[in-house]
């Protein structure tokens, strides 16, 4: 396992997770698992933000507070999946910048191709963390963070809910410099790139759709 690799194995979100993985599990429920589930991963991926003081008034003394340094926040979604993601970190960060990348996977070639792009302004000033609930084969991920260091990013960290060992080894060649904060590092993937035991289809299990 590759350093840049955190499982959060935090006993409530093993649970969320097992909930989310049983195939009768509702969309409303899914949806709102991966809500409570992303909040308490925005906590792990947030661990390291950096902290000044504040002198503050407290009803009893004045005291010097831990307030946040005010390193800016970039939250990037992949669609479509990652916004699932999304809305619950942007519930703990309120103030973050969010973009979207939109790749879709080119059938001839297997690569992923572009076809939206809209980011914040100053990625080389912020910290970027970039959201996708599946690290499966990782031809995605890898190619969002490549976009996202053409654009100035540096300090990046990677968000998922379920990785596969080919997607983090993929990572590990391409981006060793990105973190990875997932709740599971599943088996393996299957032969049309789905994370096994995994949850299925993110995107059509949050959105309803097949
Ligand atoms: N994307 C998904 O939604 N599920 C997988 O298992 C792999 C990629």
């Amino acid at each position: 396992m590759p350093d840049q690799l955190t499982i959060v194995d935090h006993p409530l979100v093993q649970h969320k997770l097992t909930h989310m993985r049983e195939k009768t599990t509702s969309t409303a429920g899914f949806r709102r698992l991966l809500r409570e589930i992303s909040q308490l991963l925005a906590y792990e991926v947030t661990r390291h933000l950096p902290l000044t003081t504040q002198l503050i008034e407290t009803p009893l003394a004045e005291m010097e507070a831990p307030v946040l340094a005010g390193k800016k926040l970039a939250l990037i979604s992949i669609l479509r999946a990652g916004n699932g993601l999304l809305d619950g970190v942007l519930e703990l960060v309120p103030s973050a910048r969010v973009g979207f990348i939109g790749l879709y996977r080119d059938e001839a070639t297997l690569k992923p191709v572009q076809y939206y792009f809209k980011v914040p302004d100053g990625l080389d000033g912020r910290l970027v963390i970039v959201v996708d609930p599946m690290l499966a084969t990782g031809n995605s991920s890898v190619k969002a963070i490549e976009l996202l260091k053409e654009r100035g990013a540096r300090d990046i960290r990677f968000l998922c809910l379920l990785a596969a060992p080919e997607g983090v080894a993929r990572m590990a060649e391409a981006h060793p410099d990105v973190p990875i904060v997932t709740a599971a590092l599943d088996e393996r993937l299957n032969d049309k790139g789905y994370i096994l035991p995994g949850l299925g289809d993110a995107g059509d299990r949050m959105f309803g759709t097949k």
